[in-house]
């Protein structure tokens, strides 16, 4: 094969502990330990069965061919369609989506995602086709997704932003920016996840929301808010900050996933902006437009099955569009809530008396917990994580592989304090899944203490 000049790009520590784990899994086994899972962010079996999803759905093309053959109905599901789906799911889902969070969307501006990747994909590649340098802004640490395909383009390099609990910090965010134009780049975008931010096991204040966008205004910066947990909230109603799509539409592009108050495997995702963007020739578009083109040229259509089969997701049982998907988020979000306590009542029995040198966060959403070790002999690398499984079955991902390279230089031990728990995933369900956890949770606890001589 010719030379190129492509580079190859690492494999992420979540893919390398996958890679790891059945080798030393076998280990725990052999030494007769239980393997508990703290490390995957999978939603939880319990509320992720297929079998209720397909069968309302099958029964919903059924109640929409009425009289008519079924195929009538499903012969335009397997055929090309628009690029922008059937409107009737985009109409059904602005209306709920809008009514949970407070907001208006037009249905005319939701651009169907593969997920919420496939919006994180489609935004940089939007900024990939000028050729020129682009920058992305992002938090220290951020999703490792979003890493991996923004380093995709050899010519994006990424500025990163600490946080504290409440969020980034906003001098961090105005100076980077400012960096990043100072050496010659073109700023595609600020990318975060401010419900349950992953892997920050955190979500950001109402106040720093607003002081976010006005250094995004102030800056003419979009903002990308990645949304897969807004739903997996553990907030009253009244305490749930507002999303930034809800605060600024004209300065965010948000992505809505199906993946977790769904289901992953159907791949349903919308984004939605009402931000204008400048041209190279000074005219002014409206984003959505330019990004419509690219999926067009990307995907085409998104699968309309899938898209239709989510639609009978937002229906009640007699097929009437809900109102509401809060009713959905909570029954799933009282399996996450009893894992979230039990994990969280675990370290506080286990570590209260120890809080100088262990904390963690509490999550206001989401699928994860942080915990720092402030153990001058303790070093979060993947060898510890590798020892964590070997030695006491317990499943981690180690936070500093999601800290981006500048962020590492600028502190070389970045995140070599902290260790993502993900409290979502068992195997078991119902008193098993409890079990489990608590039984995760107190083995954790155990192998730190352990490991840090307390
Ligand atoms: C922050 C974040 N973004 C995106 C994704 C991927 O979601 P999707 O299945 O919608 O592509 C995840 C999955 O865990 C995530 O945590």
């Amino acid at each position: 094969m010719p030379i190129t000049q492509l580079k190859q790009q690492p494999i992420s520590v979540t893919r390398q502990m996958a890679a790891a784990l059945p080798k030393l899994a076998a280990i725990a086994k052999a030494k007769g330990l239980e393997l508990h899972h703290l490390g995957a962010g999978y939603p939880h079996p319990e509320v992720t069965n297929p079998m209720g999803y397909i069968a309302h759905k099958d029964a919903y093309f059924e109640h929409l061919a009425g009289q008519e053959p079924l195929q009538k109905v499903l012969q335009p599901l397997y055929s090309y369609t628009d690029t922008l789906g059937p409107a009737s799911t985009r109409e059904m889902f602005a209306k709920i989506y809008g009514h949970d969070f407070n907001t208006r969307l037009d249905p005319e501006l939701l651009i169907p995602t593969i997920g919420s990747s496939g919006g994180i994909s489609q935004m940089c590649s939007l900024f990939e086709r000028s050729g020129e340098k682009v920058a992305y802004i992002t938090d220290a640490p951020t999703y490792a997704g979003f890493i991996s395909r923004a380093n995709l383009y050899q010519k994006a390099r990424i500025y990163s932003v600490e946080m504290d609990l409440e969020g980034p910090s906003c001098e961090a965010l105005a100076a980077q920016i400012t960096q990043a134009r100072a050496d010659g780049y073109t700023v595609a975008f600020y990318y975060t996840v401010p419900d349950g931010h992953n892997p920050g096991g955190i979500s950001f204040s109402e106040q720093r929301r607003r002081d976010v966008i006005e250094v995004l205004r102030a800056h003419d910066t979009l903002l990308v808010e990645d949304a897969p947990y807004s739903y997996i909230s553990f907030e009253t109603a009244n305490k749930r900050p507002k999303p930034f799509f809800a605060l600024a539409p004209e300065q965010t592009v948000h992505l809505f996933t199906a993946s977790k108050i769904g289901l992953p495997g159907p791949r349903i995702g919308f984004m939605y902006t009402e931000a204008k963007i400048e041209l190279a020739n000074k005219q002014t578009v409206p984003l959505n437009q330019l990004l419509l083109t690219e999926a067009s040229a990307n995907i085409l259509l998104h699968n309309p099955e899938a898209l239709r089969g989510f639609e009978a997701f937002l229906t009640d049982e007699k097929f009437s569009a809900r109102q509401s998907l809060w009713p959905i988020a909570n029954e799933k979000n009282q399996i996450y809530s009893e894992n979230r306590q039990i994990l969280l009542d675990t370290f506080e029995q286990e570590f209260a008396r120890h809080k100088d040198m262990f904390h963690w966060t509490k999550p206001g959403a989401g699928f994860f917990s942080v915990f720092t070790i402030n153990h001058p002999n303790v070093i979060c690398n993947s060898d510890l994580t590798d020892k964590l499984v070997a030695e006491y079955g317990v499943v981690t991902i180690p936070t500093f592989s999601f800290y981006p390279e500048d962020a590492r230089a600028r502190n070389s031990k970045a995140g070599l304090d902290q260790l993502r728990l993900s409290f979502c995933y068992s195997e078991g369900i119902g008193e098993r899944r409890r079990q489990q956890l608590q039984a995760a949770a107190s083995a954790f606890a155990e192998a730190i203490k352990q490991e840090c001589g307390v």
